[in-house]
């Protein structure tokens, strides 16, 4: 099946209107494109869940700290259609940056305290560029159900707290994170690794698995911390920018277990930067 895709506002909201006329419920996956499995399995509970599903694709400028983190980001919009067109996307939002950003942007989405740290300390701006963006293509579209990846819990968490404190009409459903086999998180950096870099990478995985069961078998977040601190120290071209203990919808690292927390890292392999993150309990 082929896919519409729309480079304007006014077609998506065209298209979304026809199909709620014909009683559709609407689903949307907001990507910056680079699609990969992860990113199917977004469009696939959506594909279940709802009757007019839409993937937008926008390599949003706003929330990229690195200028050349954007300018090397991959964009290839006729494959990532026929992913989309595959996975059974009625439509694929597809905008420039003119479209998005027209004039001068004196409105902007800052959500404190979720976005403070671990991303936040070390990613100034980020999730503000994440949180803007993010409202204006859930206010674009007007989706039922709004598919976010666990894979970015902190983004995960910052927009759901976004949704409900701004009242935004649509549902926002979290998805598992999609790993290789060797546990390694899919993501479009992952393919800038080198083969020895690609080797290594699982070991963060391992690292966060490893925290997780101590703290199910009793032990400390900070006891987690330092043992999965070490076991990263102990592997060659990995170097740890943040690794911690957090409460899953606040974000903030805790030292004590209460509720659901996520062990959340990200490390440099060479110019690489990989995030992940697990969920205790
Ligand atoms: P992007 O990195 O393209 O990711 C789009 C969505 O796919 C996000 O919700 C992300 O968490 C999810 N995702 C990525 N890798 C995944 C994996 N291995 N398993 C499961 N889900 C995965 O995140 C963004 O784009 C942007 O910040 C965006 C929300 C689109 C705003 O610009």
């Amino acid at each position: 099946m082929s896919a519409l895709v729309c480079p304007t506002i006014a077609a998506v909201r065209e298209a979304v209107r026809t199909a709620r006329e014909q009683g559709k419920t609407i689903g949307v996956v907001p990507t910056m494109g680079a699609l990969h499995e992860g990113h199917a399995s977004l469009m696939r509970q959506a594909r279940a869940e709802t009757g007019y599903l839409v993937v937008t694709v926008f390599v949003n400028p706003l929330q990229f700290d690195r200028p050349e983190d954007l300018a090397r980001y991959p964009r290839d919009l006729a494959t990532d259609v026929k992913l989309c067109e595959r996975m059974g996307a009625e439509a694929v939002f597809a905008p420039s940056a003119e479209e998005m950003y027209p004039g001068e942007l004196l409105t902007t989405v800052e959500v404190t305290g979720v976005s403070d740290k671990l991303e936040g300390e070390f990613r100034p701006g980020h999730f503000k560029g994440v949180a803007t963006v993010v409202a204006k293509l859930l206010n674009i579209v007007g989706a039922d159900r709004a598919y976010f990846g666990e894979k970015d819990a902190q983004q995960l968490a910052v927009i759901q707290k976004m949704a409900a404190d701004l009242n935004l009409p649509s549902r926002i459903v979290p998805v598992a994170t999609v790993r290789e086999r060797d546990g390694l998180a899919l993501s479009s950096r992952n393919r800038l690794l080198t083969e020895e870099q690609r080797r290594v990478a699982p070991a963060l995985y391992r690292a966060l698995s490893a925290a997780r069961d101590r703290i199910q078998g009793g032990a400390s977040p900070g006891e987690a911390r330092e043992a999965a601190l070490a076991a990263l120290a102990a592997t060659p071209d990995i170097q740890v920018q943040y690794l911690e203990v957090a409460d899953a919808a606040t974000m903030q690292p805790v030292e004590r277990i209460e509720g659901h927390v996520r062990v959340a890292a990200a490390v440099w392999l060479g110019k690489v930067r990989l995030i992940d993150n697990v969920l205790v309990g």
